[in-house]
């Protein structure tokens, strides 16, 4: 959603600040500004519409050495110019962007206005500029400070001053902020990925810090005032790869980089000799594992769907009873949560503002979580305090891919660690090890060769009234991922149900205009879901079924059939998933859909 960036250095601030929001258009967004001191004065410019829209709008060469620029994704009032970011006072003298709710910002409003402030745009942003301004006596920071103490609701923020050429004050309260350290040059971001052209030095700031930039340095403090010292990390260098390369969209190249970011996932984790795993961020020892009752998962979406395999290999491997819950729901449902539960928080972005709910919910009442993340000291990654990263480098396109396939390899790396210890001998454990460090390379053996039968099941999904998708057990969680990616990124309506539940009532939708896509590994349900396959082609269904390579009847069943590499069930859906996600691709490219922003969606879904 919104994206902040700031700068502060030797080099014209406009075209670094530009560049980083274009870094940041992943996050979906509907407007853009940014603003500049420059010779004095506040040179701010904004549009509604893409960052290339902003760019062409801001004169070239446009001297200032300290600029800010957001991307929005309008929450209080429409989509507008007046309503853009950044902010101004009334002087014109103070720039504001902001990220998150300022949830008293109607009382504040009302009281700025009977002062007699005129207010120029219908968001909650524009009280920070005009309460900045009126706190302000020559020391930025102080009117800062003073305003958010006034704030009730959640905030990453960046100001500039023209009495301050040099300077920007940011503060950060639920929204995250990054500060980069150059060489003579300082940034400010939202999220890592804007910086990671410019330096791999970053600063991870905390809820109710306040930090001051300079270009040679910064400084941070507590709202409260108090000083604090917060170290320097160093990204990591897949954060550094950037473009698509030789893809024609992200999504394409994303989910051609999975053998590399499941190899990345898997890395030193896996250790067959032991017939185990090692998991050193879960900080659990053999007896935490042993004494565990029930393992919960939570997440959104995609999120979602790969907990759900690994509460299937939670409870399938390590014989702990497991579930995955939907974070949304959870947060709300006043849970009872016991305290030998133990939960796992998954999430690409760290950020998504129900999951980091969830995780709150279960702190409040006691409870241990996990975070299963893939951004660096995101939100929920730092809420959690410990987990595992998944590392699958930045995720630009919004339909989530190679994030899914990280997520199920991490939750299968916990599951084999939980196993290990509770049930399983060494013997098994080496197996089930080896066959997980063999994947990124088949996975890598099967996206090389374009799978036969997709492009005829694009054109069946294609001109489909809509789109079933069938499975079971983990199955199940993979038909679901895939109903989302095709309504994600083609917009073809999909439902997703367990195989079985077709009888007890969606059978009735069936006709020669429903595509059912059918995903049937070998396992030992591979014979009941056939029989469903049977029951959908009876009704006049087409069927497009992805089964294990050299499953001759799944084969004869099918009006299109896509192969997967053989596994074992519960590794399936690393394979099962792939071509349902380039089917998605293929169908979005062939509807001409903008796939790597869909519209009405955003990467990361800071807001409820
Ligand atoms: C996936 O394609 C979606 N864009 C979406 O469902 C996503 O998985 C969900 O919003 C959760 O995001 P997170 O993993 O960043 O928490």
């Amino acid at each position: 959603m919104c994206g902040i960036v700031g700068y502060v250095g030797e080099r014209r601030a406009a075209p670094v600040v530009l560049d980083g929001l274009r870094r940041l258009e992943y996050r979906g967004y509907d407007s853009a500004g940014v603003a500049v001191i420059a010779e004095g004065e506040l040179r701010s410019v904004r549009r509604v519409g893409f960052v290339a829209a902003l760019e062409a709008a801001v004169p070239a060469n446009l001297p200032g050495h300290t600029g800010i620029g957001h991307t929005r994704w309008a929450t209080h009032g429409g989509v507008t110019e007046a309503n853009a970011h950044p902010h101004l006072d009334s002087t014109n003298r103070i720039a504001v962007c902001h990220n998150g709710i300022i949830e008293n910002h109607s009382v504040l409003r009302a009281r700025l206005e009977e002062e007699g402030v005129v207010f120029r745009s219908e968001t909650d942003t524009e009280v920070l500029a005009h309460l900045i301004s009126k706190f302000y006596t020559g020391d930025p920071e102080a009117a800062v400070r003073q305003t958010l103490g006034h704030l009730q609701g959640t905030w990453g923020i960046a100001v500039i001053f023209a009495d301050h050429p040099g300077l920007i004050v940011a503060a950060r309260n639920g929204s995250p902020l990054v500060v980069g350290k150059g060489e003579g040059e300082t940034f400010i971001a939202s999220d890592p990925h804007a910086l990671a052209a410019y330096t791999r030095q970053v600063v991870y700031l905390e809820d109710r810090d306040i930090v001051t930039i300079r270009a040679t340095g910064w400084t941070v403090s507590r709202l409260d005032g108090a000083g604090v010292s917060r170290g320097v990390e160093l990204l990591g260098e897949e954060w550094t790869s950037e473009g698509r390369g030789d893809f024609s969209h992200h999504m394409l190249k994303e989910i051609h980089e999975q053998p590399e970011s499941l190899a990345r996932c898997l890395l030193g984790r896996v250790v067959p000799d032991e017939g185990g795993a090692r998991l050193g961020g879960l900080d659990l020892s053999p007896r935490d594992i042993a004494a565990i009752r029930h393992v919960r998962v939570l997440g959104c979406g995609t999120s979602f769907h790969a907990g759900l395999v690994g509460a299937a290999a939670m409870e399938g491997l390590a014989r702990i009873p497991a579930t995955a819950e939907i974070a949304s729901e959870f947060r709300y449902r006043n849970p009872v949560v016991a305290p030998d539960d133990i939960f796992f928080a998954i999430s690409q972005s760290g950020e998504t503002a129900d999951t980091l709910g969830a995780v709150r919910e279960v702190q409040i009442k006691g409870g241990s979580v996990l975070g299963v993340v893939n951004v660096v000291g995101s939100s929920i990654a730092r809420s959690c305090g410990r987990g595992v990263y998944v590392h699958s480098g930045p995720e630009i396109a919004v339909a989530s891919t190679k994030a899914f396939t990280s997520q199920v390899a991490a939750m299968l790396v916990a599951s084999l660690s939980f196993a290990r210890t509770r049930v399983l001998g060494p013997h098994e454990g080496k197996a089930f090890g080896e066959e997980l460090l063999s994947v990124p390379s088949r996975v890598a053996e099967w996206i090389g060769s374009e799978a036969p039968g997709l492009m005829d099941a694009v054109e069946l999904c294609t001109q489909g009234k809509f789109v079933f998708f069938l499975g079971r057990g983990v199955s199940h969680a993979v038909a679901l991922e895939g109903a989302l990616k095709l309504k994600e990124v083609a917009y073809i309506p999909c439902m997703a149900y367990p195989a079985a539940e077709m009888k007890h009532g969606p059978i009735a939708l069936l006709d020669k205009r429903t595509p059912v896509v059918v995903v049937v590994p070998d396992d030992v349900m591979r014979d009941k879901i056939l029989s469903s396959v049977q029951e959908v082609r009876a009704r006049g269904a087409r069927v497009i079924v992805v089964h294990t390579e050299g499953d001759e009847a799944a084969k004869r069943l099918a009006d299109v059939s896509i192969a997967v590499p053989r596994s074992s069930t519960l590794i399936s859906p690393l394979f099962t998933v792939l071509p349902l996600q380039l089917l998605a691709f293929r169908a979005g490219l062939a509807l001409g859909r903008d796939i790597d922003r869909p519209r009405n969606l955003a990467k990361s879904v800071t807001v409820e």
